[in-house]
């Protein structure tokens, strides 16, 4: 560890009050989201797919796929099971059932609207409406039909009963014909277009068209609207202006956030917090309040939950089980330290509150009782560190998405990450709406005061921890779902000594740590609790992320902090791209996708400045062109799409580039007052600071060294 070290997550403090600010903001545009597709690869059972290095014998696919041998096989007796006579038509239907190893399988068989039987057969309308008649132009759909609508088969799974999810099939053999009157009813059934954003199946393995590489934008523009410091932001389920903001110390406050350039700033009343815990919770390094999620109604049932560490020897409510215990063949005598707490003497909970105005309006409440708490998770940590926190409601699911560290010390010395029947390293999915009785949450050996989703993926596998939804992570660090795509839920995973991950999240993903880091394989210096062979898992590997020798920063001194896809108006040249950050080196990157829903990611740095119209004026890294942003420990998006880093040295809006003279030709310039656009960014942006000249701002740094 650099200097900067284990002190990042020291104790830093709201340095300066925060000021009201002079402007309400009035008419606030929620913009509707717009619905496209989201053809994230995915397979028919929700996972995502995995890189054979192997061809299948039976199915012709290879590469990024959704079978494995066992798979393959059982697509082959259904083959066989249905005895084609004719030649072509059974090279057509074999085509058909293999499309279930595509990598688009589940966008393929649209699993969103319960399984079809077959893949969306493609029927471009364009191609029917020419004039062509040659076979080249026959679409898919009708290809099929001429070629098989006369020949009997044997469980055909175009008959209309096997629509839905799969149903037992019939003891005769039948034709296309059978079921459907003409190729037009055929087509209305099964066809589909792909001009609508979505895949169908042509006959062979799906691939995405490149699309015309974008040059990345000239830099991220941002102004200063907060001095404090904040771990969490989290809009307003109410949609309005409004966020709720939290310290790490255990405060959470409602915030109005100021109209984009109206001058002011984030207005908080430092003095009245929406919520105060910080009597209850065990501030530290990396302890403290680390995670605040609304639910989904909250508008009318007012529940909201906070993620944070407790001492069981300072508070009595932090009492659970202990996450070294012998499922996970861990003795707590033999932990070892990693800098002096016992065993499970500091514990990751989720409380629930309500919010209760004086109207019982939760939008209106200022205020939660502090008294009024369930607790709906408790367990306790190895060590002090890598213990994530972060906690998430699914956009689609409603469910509690729940991001927990590998538990700390080097290299996860007992494989926790990996073992299933260990909750540390892990994304869980919890149900809240659900309550368990007593005995179910002892039947299962639950960790509190929830239920588990049907369809999580290991809740029928006795031999994992049901509320696992992912694995292999070592601390994951701010996770978003997408908000136009919420299949995409991506997490950033801190890396140990040589690389920073950014993950696409899907159900049931081993996300590979400790076997690897990042692309590499990890070799640990102790090793307890055992290691995992790379041949036992399928490792998903990271879609982004950056070595560390690539930001020059000391090795183990780099901490990724995981943004969102960029998806406000405010800079049209950032849209669709994924932000994230370095916590030291005061480094961004933007990742764009390419091709669209292909899961392929290029990201590179991109340079910063602070607008010069900024309504608190930045200050600059010494010698540098780099506003002085501090560590940055986050970022918050609120109900207009707007995207804000969170550092120590205060909150900063990501705003139209050209407030910041870089040209980004999308962006209608609105000339402010009487300045004249400036043509020419200034060139010298340093695009991080090296460490030393860090260490040196952080060593003056008067919020940190308290
Ligand atoms: C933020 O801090 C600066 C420098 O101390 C001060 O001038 C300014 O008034 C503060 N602004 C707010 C909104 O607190
Ligand atoms: C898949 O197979 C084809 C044809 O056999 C081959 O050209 C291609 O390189 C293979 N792709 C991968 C990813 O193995
Ligand atoms: C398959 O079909 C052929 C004729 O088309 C028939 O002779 C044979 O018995 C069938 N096999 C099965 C297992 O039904
Ligand atoms: C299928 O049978 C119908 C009716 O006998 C006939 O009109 C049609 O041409 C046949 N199709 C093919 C491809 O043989
Ligand atoms: C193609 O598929 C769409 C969607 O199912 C359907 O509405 C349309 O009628 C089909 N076109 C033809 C020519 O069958
Ligand atoms: C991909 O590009 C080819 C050639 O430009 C075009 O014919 C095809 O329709 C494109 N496919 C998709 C899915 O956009
Ligand atoms: C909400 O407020 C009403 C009256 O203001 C009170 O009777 C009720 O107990 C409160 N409920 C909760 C959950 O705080
Ligand atoms: C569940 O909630 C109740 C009520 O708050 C609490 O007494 C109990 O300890 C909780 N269970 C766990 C395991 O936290
Ligand atoms: C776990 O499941 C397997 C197979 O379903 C069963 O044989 C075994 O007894 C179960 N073990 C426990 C501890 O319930
Ligand atoms: C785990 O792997 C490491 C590195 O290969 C090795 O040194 C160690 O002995 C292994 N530990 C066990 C328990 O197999
Ligand atoms: C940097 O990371 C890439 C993977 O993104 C890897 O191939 C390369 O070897 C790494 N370079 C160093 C110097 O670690
Ligand atoms: C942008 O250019 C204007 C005019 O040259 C200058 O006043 C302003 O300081 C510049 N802003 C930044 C952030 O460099």
């Amino acid at each position: 560890m650099g200097c900067a070290g284990e002190v990042a997550w020291k104790n830093w403090r709201m340095g300066v009050r925060i000021t009201m600010a002079d402007t309400l903001f009035i008419g606030f545009l929620i913009l509707l989201l717009v619905r496209v597709s989201s053809a994230l690869p995915l397979c028919t059972d929700s996972r995502a797919p995995l890189t054979s290095k192997a061809s299948l014998s039976f199915c012709p696919y290879n590469g990024t796929i959704c079978c494995n041998t066992k798979h393959d096989s059982d697509l082959q007796k259904q083959f066989e099971s249905m005895n084609v006579s004719d030649p072509s038509c059974a090279s057509l239907l074999k085509q058909i059932l293999c499309a279930k190893c595509d990598q688009f399988s589940a966008e393929l068989f649209d699993i969103k609207s319960g399984a079809r039987p077959i893949p969306v057969l493609c029927n471009s309308t364009v191609l029917m409406n020419s004039s062509q008649s040659n076979e080249a132009a026959q679409n898919y759909c009708s290809k099929l039909w001429r070629t098989c609508e006369n020949i009997s088969v044997w469980n055909s799974p175009f008959a209309p009963s096997l629509q839905g999810p799969r149903a037992t099939v019939n003891s005769t053999p039948s034709k296309i014909t059978d079921f459907w009157q003409s190729e037009k009813d055929f087509c209305n059934a099964f066809g589909g277009a792909s001009s609508d954003g979505h895949v169908c199946f042509e006959g062979g393995q799906i691939s995405l068209n490149m699309t015309q590489a974008e040059p990345p934008p000239q830099g991220l523009c941002v102004e200063k609207i907060g001095n404090g410091s904040y771990l969490n932001m989290v809009a307003h389920p109410d949609g309005s202006n409004r966020v709720f903001v939290s310290s790490q110390d255990g405060k959470i406050w409602l915030a109005t956030v100021p109209k984009v350039r109206s001058g002011s700033t984030l207005e908080l009343d430092v003095s009245s917090p929406f919520l105060d815990i910080s009597d209850i919770l065990h501030f530290d390094a990396q302890f403290g309040l680390m995670g605040l999620a609304f639910h989904p109604n909250f508008v009318n049932n007012g529940r909201f939950f906070v993620s944070f560490n407790c001492d069981k020897t300072q508070w009595s409510g932090c009492v659970g089980r202990c996450s070294c215990n012998s499922d996970v063949n861990c003795d707590p005598t033999k932990l070892g330290s990693d800098g002096g707490s016992a065993p499970c003497q500091y514990h990751s909970v989720i409380v629930e509150y309500t919010a209760n105005g004086t109207s019982t309006t939760p939008s209106q409440a200022t205020t939660a009782n502090p008294s009024e708490m369930r607790r709906i998770f408790t367990m306790g940590l190895p060590y002090t560190s890598h213990h994530g926190g972060q906690i998430l409601f699914g956009p689609e699911d409603g469910y509690l998405y729940f991001m927990m560290g590998d538990g700390g010390n080097r290299g996860d010395p007992f494989n926790f990450a990996q073992n299933k029947m260990s909750l540390l390293g892990k994304i869980m999915r919890l149900d809240v709406d659900k309550m368990p009785s007593a005995t179910e949450i002892d039947d299962l050996r639950l960790w509190g005061n929830y239920s588990i989703p049907k369809d999580n993926p290991f809740s029928q596998d006795n031999k994992s921890q049901p509320e696992i939804w992912a694995l292999g992570l070592r601390n994951p660090w701010r996770c978003s779902f997408d908000l136009e795509r919420p299949s995409y839920f991506v997490c950033a995973d801190v890396g140990q000594e040589f690389y920073e991950e950014v993950d696409l999240i899907t159900k049931g993903g081993n996300y590979g740590w400790r076997v690897y880091e990042g692309y590499g394989l990890f070799t640990p210096i102790w090793s307890p609790g055992g290691n995992t062979s790379t041949r036992s898992i399928n490792a998903i590997f990271p879609v982004m992320g950056y070595n560390h020798s690539a930001v020059n920063i000391h090795e183990g001194s780099a901490s990724i902090i995981g943004g969102y896809f960029y998806r406000s108006t405010s800079d049209p040249c950032m849209n669709g791209r994924y932000l994230y950050a370095d916590l030291y080196a005061g480094a961004l990157w933007a990742g764009l996708e390419n091709p669209t829903d292909s899961g392929n990611f290029n990201s590179a740095l991109i340079p910063f400045n602070c607008a010069s119209d900024s309504p608190i004026p930045c200050t600059y890294v010494p010698a540098s062109t780099l506003p002085a942003l501090n560590y940055i420990f986050s970022f918050g998006e609120d109900n207009s799409k707007d995207l804000y880093l969170l550092a120590a040295n205060g909150v900063y809006r990501v705003v139209a580039p050209s407030r910041c003279n870089y040209t980004c030709s999308k962006e209608v310039v609105t000339p402010v007052g009487s300045l004249a656009p400036s043509p020419s960014p200034s060139s010298a942006h340093l695009l991080f600071v090296p460490l030393k000249k860090l260490c040196l701002l952080l060593l003056v740094s008067p919020l940190l060294l308290w």
